[in-house]
């Protein structure tokens, strides 16, 4: 068995209480486990890397209207990317590298149904979780196969500089789209443009959002990418082109708000013979290895990146760093690395 669990340490991450506003370290307490042992088909992931997922704020709020949800007492549900360290699955062996369901916390168990192997020559552990992973693929198809834009057209994307919206923007590109992003702050939209090839970026928290994307986008804007909801999309909506298409990818602005609001500008939708369409990317799930494929091609012919945001800790910082993803510290996909990474 690895080295790291010599102290039988294995931290997990449970939700201390339904959290008001954003999500943050009071709302988790963090518990010592034994370290866990494979049954009879199962095997046992030590975690590398953890995923932060904004959905997560969505399925801790109390309402019973999720189809997944993590309540007080519950370990915090996510994926993590690591490695088997035992198995008594005769599909999975130890040193495997996989991504798995099994939540916040150093050591976890799999009955093997939920496992994805890792091969780590195609990209690395940690962009399984992000651009290699559910945020790269939700990009993919959200572009290629859902707004599909045409050379000429413009892609407004949202959430621009987050796990997902970074991959949609080189994604838009590719298909020969002028691509905005919106994100919040100077940095950030600078970044957008130097190092992921946007066309422009408009920075949400300063001006009028409306006047900057009237004049990024003298001809309207043909596809809206929307990761965030709430007044960006709303500002978005007044500038729609004719037959536009909003695809809502999600909804980050409204995941901490105590009453969920639409938007008031829809009424464009109606004049301008616009749609907004709603979007899973698992409905795609038997298509992930070609997109991956493709992935894997444009990577290392230079034309694609992975952007991460690391952060350096253990389990118990899982509450900060969410903290850390809600007030927009991230470029690209954020992880925490976890002290047994070794790749
Ligand atoms: N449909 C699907 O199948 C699918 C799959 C995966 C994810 N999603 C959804 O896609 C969205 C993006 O996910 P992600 O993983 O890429 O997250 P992310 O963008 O990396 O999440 C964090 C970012 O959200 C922005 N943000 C936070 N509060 C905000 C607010 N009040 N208004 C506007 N922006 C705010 C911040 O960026 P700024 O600094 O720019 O504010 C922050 O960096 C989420 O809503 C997620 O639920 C959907």
């Amino acid at each position: 068995m690895n080295a790291n669990t010599e102290d039988n340490r294995n931290s997990q991450v449970i939700l201390r209480q339904v959290p008001t506003g954003l999500l943050g370290p009071d709302d988790f307490e963090v518990r010592q486990a034994p370290m866990p042992t494979a049954g009879d088909g199962e095997v046992v992931v030590e975690a590398h890397y953890l995923s932060l997922d904004a959905a997560l704020r969505l399925i801790v709020r109390d309402s019973k209207d999720f189809l997944f949800r993590v309540e007080p007492g519950d370990l915090v549900r996510n994926s993590v990317a690591g490695r088997v360290v035992e198995s008594n699955n005769p599909d999975w062996a130890a040193g495997d590298y996989v991504v798995a369901a099994t939540g916040v916390q150093n050591y976890g168990i799999s009955d093997g149904s939920d496992l994805e192997l890792c091969d780590i020559t195609q990209a690395p552990l940690s962009a399984w979780l992000g651009g290699f992973g559910v945020s790269g693929l939700t990009a993919y198809f959200a572009i290629f196969d859902e707004c599909k834009p045409q050379p000429g057209q413009t892609v407004v994307i949202n959430g621009a500089a987050g796990a997902v919206g970074t991959m949609a923007g080189q994604f838009a590109k590719m298909a020969g789209a002028r691509v905005i992003g919106i994100a919040g702050g100077p940095e950030k939209c600078k970044w957008l443009v130097d190092e992921l090839g946007f066309d422009t970026a408009v920075d949400y928290k300063d001006g009028d959002l409306y006047e900057k994307l009237v004049e990024a986008a003298p001809d309207r804007i043909d596809f809206i990418f929307d990761n965030v909801g709430g007044s960006v999309l709303n500002e978005s909506l007044r500038w729609i082109a004719l037959r536009g298409k909003v695809l809502m990818c999600g909804s980050t602005s409204q995941y901490s708000e105590e009453e969920i609001s639409g938007p008031s500008q829809y009424i464009w939708l109606g004049t301008m013979r616009a749609s907004i369409q709603g979007y899973v990317v698992y409905d795609y799930a038997d298509r992930f290895d070609i997109a991956r494929k493709h992935m894997a091609q444009w990577r290392a012919e230079g034309r694609l990146s992975f952007p991460e945001h690391v952060y350096e800790g253990d389990v118990p910082d899982f509450g900060q760093a969410f903290h850390d993803l809600y007030s927009g510290r991230n470029k690209g996909k954020m992880v925490v690395k976890l002290p047994a990474a070794d790749t």
